[in-house]
């Protein structure tokens, strides 16, 4: 991507230290790390420092809101982290798929070794802890409260008070760690914070609304035609770039200014708000590398 038109994002590395030696003084008390992915954007999506900050400890890959990834690519990403050596499940915590299979999961394959210890020294009862980590809204709060039920407390909402770390209960022996701090993609990289920008999860004013909506329209028009043409009715052409694009659907969508001239800022809000209410069908903005990182 040409992304010489965008601004640089600010992060805050402070915050980044302050999680990281929370992750780490935290991660002898947990038995696994749960680490949260959002489907459309699987590497995009994952702080490039999750290796090194949870080290050796067995950890499993929740592909979320695979209600608006492509399934197929879903599929992929799955068969991805499992040849990564981590177990991966598709979940959906808006409408609850794939939740119950969580736990079993990490049971029966993440923890394997600890459960079948644990079975031979009769102490089948003990609880399993484990730690929840995901950039910001990827879905750890929805995942939380889908697990535990509405008992949670939601600490962080009232005002004035500091957020700590808490333990959820989720069944008679799994306890969830709910980790305070933020955990940051890698912004640094363009492509990674405009991915991040099309579906909402960083603010989208790292580029202006026209801009950022042109290059969705191109990478849909390559890779996912069939739902520029269905939502909107209007024929692609090989020329399209994004701005014939967004000039195509601001018209179709009868978007217009004085003197006949297209809006083509509404027509940006308009597709960015269509594909990331998933009205644009199932749609996932990047595949696994071909090799292992
Ligand atoms: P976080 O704690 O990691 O920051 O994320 P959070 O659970 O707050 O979720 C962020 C947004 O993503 C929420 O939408 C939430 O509803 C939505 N979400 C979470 N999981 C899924 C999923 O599996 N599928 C879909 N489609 N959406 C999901 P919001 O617009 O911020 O709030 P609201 O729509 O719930 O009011």
């Amino acid at each position: 991507m040409d992304n010489s038109d965008m601004k640089q994002i600010q992060w805050f590395p402070g915050h980044m230290a302050k999680t990281r030696r929370l992750i780490a003084s935290n991660l002898s008390l947990v038995d696994a790390v749960v680490e949260i992915l959002d489907a459309r954007t699987p590497l995009s999506s994952r702080n490039p420092e999750m290796d090194k900050l949870t080290r050796n400890k067995p950890r499993m890959v929740l592909l979320n809101k695979c209600d608006l990834a492509d399934d197929k690519a879903t599929q992929l990403w799955v068969n991805y982290f499992k040849n990564c050596g981590c177990a991966a499940l598709a979940v959906d915590c808006k409408s609850g798929k794939g939740l119950k299979s969580i736990l079993p999961t990490i049971k029966n394959t993440v923890l394997k070794e600890l459960m079948e210890k644990r079975a031979k020294n009769g102490m089948t009862g003990a609880a399993i802890r484990l730690m929840i980590v995901g950039i910001p809204n990827v879905g750890k709060s929805s995942l939380i409260n889908k697990l535990a039920g509405s008992k949670r407390a939601k600490v962080e909402d009232r005002p004035g008070v500091t957020r700590t770390k808490q333990w959820v209960k989720l069944d008679n022996n799994t306890e969830l760690l709910d980790m305070p701090g933020v955990l940051w993609p890698k912004f640094e990289d363009q492509d990674v914070a405009i991915r991040l920008a099309f579906t909402g999860a960083i603010s989208d004013d790292i580029l202006d609304i026209e801009t950022l909506a042109m290059k969705l329209l191109s990478y849909l028009a390559e890779n996912y035609p069939a739902s520029l043409t269905e939502r909107y009715k209007i024929e692609l052409s090989e020329e399209d770039k994004g701005f014939e694009l967004l000039e195509k659907v601001g018209k179709k969508r009868g978007m217009m200014i004085s003197g006949g001239e297209i809006n083509t800022e509404r027509a940006a809000i308009t597709v960015l708000d269509e594909f990331r209410s998933g009205k644009l069908g199932k749609i996932t903005l990047e595949a696994p590398p071909q090799k292992e990182q």
